[in-house]
């Protein structure tokens, strides 16, 4: 593409500065055109080439010499690499032995926290508290710009009803809804109001699209599924990421009509760019371009056209894009244009960065030494970490006392490593907060805490290998199962309260760590049934990064706490709720089922032409002979050490036209003798439809803080966007006809009031 700049020199080129008078867009443009003009075909390519620096790696690194590549302008950014020294020496390449002297990005899995590591994002979730959200991910950006990077490949929005599939630990659950605000929340954090600011990093959503739709759970998997619910139940937080101003995406490893997400055309840029008017750029998952000759579309100079013909802009670690576009660009396969289309689009995020007025703004090493893992930014993954925990069950055991012997026995209870979860790669695993640390603080001489480790992982040991790597051992026991226990039932025995830190190791979720039994491994299990039998009250402390199938625990044991991975202050954040200093009120993202066979399950399925009603079993209704439909704690569930009560829900007005709105209105009483908070949901069913509808969908929430006693009057509004959902011919709006409108402390438990849309 010529334009008029294209005549400038290179010095010329070089020379423009930012402070021109011209508007932001003008000037981003100038520039940007300015160095199209200059830039040899290599170096364009250059520019789409993402190879990983190898400090970390999740797979093969095809480059090698990354060095020599960055001064021959060969590379556009680089991404696992961790600190300001070997970044500023990585960027030093690029702007002063590269002819162009054109910055790189720096990316990272900036996660769920930096250094100061927060809860994993399904637990995050579980807070319902978008401030706190936002708050976790500006602290995360903070600190990682502070560090030298300026892109994170968060947030992971992909929306996932299986939690055989390990990266639900990485999402937001099951639910559109409060995974879009979710989505709006993160970016936000991450890329605060100005992008150009050293300490706000660029965001990319992914994995677009559908990845958590992969079959059986299993991860990299084939996902199928129609466009009515792809764009009513999965597209909706991809979407409001990208309202929200998200300025990359990256390309999920799963196929969607049969082409792979990273070469699939409708979706990158009919869906992506032309009907949600995204700008920013598409950077592929780690090796997506590659492995679609394994997906069977083509050889490596096919699949890198093609993923660039469909939107694909950057090329996370194949250099498909760097070395073979050349010669697609010679046989006709692809145009020029479309290359520079891709270049101008890494250009314009690196302008926006300000990577061009100072390449080196986020390589401050005073900045490194006082804003990352500070004691403020501890504190509040502490207090984040508390929010996330959600009250399975509680038989008056919690919170316990401050006084007498405490037991504390669990393959999880002294494991510093496994506290921060999955994707954690910034963190300093060997300073986070265990249980055991955390209880023997808040105890402080006042109780005795006595530890014994009960049981390991797992009787296999080869699956907790695999379940703890990248450095977050549980140091597995050499003893017998029957001797780890024996010594968790003498401590047992002289104590007044056991504390069973159990459940999944870190990297038991997670990526490619899918599961087809969810339960607790038989040997936990065992030493669980131990601790009962000495009749002493017994609170499970549950490590988790997806939903278990607890059907067990549930019916036998009298407290459960779900702590997913709580981040690097879990241990303390724990002691905090166990002994009542903070009161849960974690709210579940994902449905708990019964058992694995009930997979999918969640809440706002269809109804079927068969739907049970009144008592399971029924001959010819859908059910199971030998389950019934019920999960084990429904979407939306956690309890608190208060409790609420629900008055009846009132309308503003029995109908509403499409242009205003109704007032949902319910007060909320909190029952019990302490403060807690209550996380009110609105769910609303279109009870008729053209294309049939949910059973409930979620359309609003809100965290309330009550007094013990005080009853609040929350409200909500329901507009026709509430109502409107994608029809049979994709068509986006409301039918008029009746809704039932739900309001409740859960999915299942709701009072219920209808209206009608005229
Ligand atoms: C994961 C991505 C991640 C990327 C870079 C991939 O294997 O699927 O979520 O951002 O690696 O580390």
């Amino acid at each position: 593409m010529r334009t008029a700049i294209s005549c400038l020199t290179i010095a010329t080129c070089l020379a423009f500065s930012c402070s021109s008078p011209k508007s932001t867009g003008s000037k981003m443009d100038a520039k940007v055109d300015s160095l199209l003009s200059v830039m040899t075909l290599d170096e364009k390519l250059g520019q789409l080439n993402l190879p990983s620096a190898g400090d970390f790696t999740t797979g093969q690194a095809e480059s090698s010499d990354i060095g020599k590549k960055i001064e021959k302008g060969l590379v556009g950014g680089l991404f696992n690499i961790k600190t300001v020294a070997k970044i500023k020496a990585a960027q030093k390449l690029a702007v002063e032995k590269s002819r162009l002297k054109i910055p790189l990005l720096f990316g990272m899995d900036v996660i769920h926290g930096y250094e100061s590591v927060f809860p994993i994002p399904l637990g995050l979730s579980c807070s319902w508290d978008m401030k706190l959200i936002e708050r976790s991910a500006r602290i995360a950006a903070q600190e990682a710009s502070a560090d030298g990077i300026n892109w994170t490949f968060s947030p992971m929005v992909d929306v996932s009803r299986d939690p055989r599939w390990g990266r639900v630990s990485e999402g937001n659950g099951e639910d559109p809804f409060l995974g879009s605000q979710i989505a709006k929340a993160m970016i936000k954090g991450y890329q605060g109001d100005d992008l150009s600011a050293n300490n706000t990093i660029m965001s990319c959503v992914k994995h677009y699209a559908l990845y958590g739709a992969s079959e059986a759970g299993r991860d990299y998997n084939t996902t199928d599924m129609s466009r009515v619910r792809m764009y009513n139940e999965y597209f909706p937080p991809y979407k409001a990421a990208v309202d929200a101003g998200v300025e990359s995406v990256m390309a999920s490893f799963n196929e969607i009509d049969g082409i792979p997400a990273t070469a699939n055309k409708w979706l990158l840029t009919d869906v992506l760019r032309n009907q949600w008017g995204f700008k920013g750029f598409v950077v592929s998952d780690y090796t997506g371009i590659s492995e679609m000759i394994n997906h069977g579309i083509g050889d490596y100079q096919t699949v890198s056209a093609k993923a660039l013909e469909a939107g694909t802009d950057m090329d996370m670690v194949s250099e498909g894009l760097l070395n073979t576009l050349g010669q697609s660009l010679k046989e006709g396969k692809i145009t020029e244009q479309q290359i520079n289309a891709a270049c101008r689009r890494i250009l314009v995020a690196k302008y926006k960065l300000g990577l061009f007025d100072d390449p080196y703004k986020y390589c401050d090493e005073q900045r490194a030494k006082t804003e990352v893992y500070t004691t403020a930014n501890r504190a509040e993954a502490r207090s984040t970490a508390a929010q996330s925990f959600v009250l399975l069950k509680n038989n008056n055991v919690l919170p316990i006392k401050r006084t007498g012997t405490i037991a504390l026995v669990g393959p999880l209870a002294d494991a510093k490593e496994n506290m921060t979860g999955t994707w954690s790669v910034a963190a300093r695993f060997s300073e986070s907060i265990s249980v055991l640390e955390g209880l023997t603080k808040a105890t402080n001489g006042k109780a005795k805490v006595l530890y014994a480790k009960g049981a390991n992982l797992d009787e296999n040991a080869t699956l907790e290998n695999n379940s703890t790597l990248f450095g977050k051992s549980l140091h597995r026991d050499s003893r017998t199962a029957e001797q780890l226990r024996d010594e968790a039932l003498r401590i047992a025995r002289q104590s007044d309260v056991i504390v069973a830190a159990v459940g999944e190791a870190a990297e038991m979720s997670g990526e490619a760590a899918s599961r087809t039994y969810i339960e607790l491994p038989d040997t936990q299990r065992d030493l669980i049934l131990a601790m009962m039998s000495t009749g002493k009250p017994v609170v499970l402390v549950l490590f988790t990064g997806r939903p278990l199938a607890l059907k067990w625990e549930d019916e036998n044991v009298p407290a459960i706490l779900n702590v997913w991975f709580g981040g690097s202050e879990a241990g303390d954040a724990i002691a905090d709720v166990l002994f009542g200093d903070v009161n849960p009120s974690g709210k579940l993202s994902m449905t708990f089922p019964q058992n694995v066979g009930q997979v999918p399950i969640y809440y706002a399925h269809k109804n079927t032409g068969r739907p049970l009603s009144g008592q399971w079993f029924q001959k010819f209704q859908s059910n199971y002979l030998d389950v019934s439909n019920e999960p084990l704690y429904p979407f939306g569930y956690g309890l608190s050490y208060t409790s609420f009560s629900y008055g009846d829900v009132k309308l503003s007005s029995p109908t509403m036209s499409s242009s205003d709105s109704i007032t949902v209105s319910v007060d909320v009483t909190n029952k019990g003798s302490r403060e807690g908070k209550e996380v009110v949901q609105l769910y609303v069913r279109d009870l008729v439809g053209f294309v049939t509808r949910p059973v409930k969908e979620l359309k609003g929430f809100e965290k309330v803080l009550l007094k013990a006693g005080e009853t609040k009057t929350v409200t909500f509004s329901i507009k026709v966007n509430d109502l409107s959902f994608y029809k049979y011919d994709l068509s986006y709006g409301a039918e008029p006809g009746k809704f039932k409108v739900f309001v409740g402390g859960n999915s299942r438990d709701v009072k219920e009031a209808e209206f009608e849309l005229k």
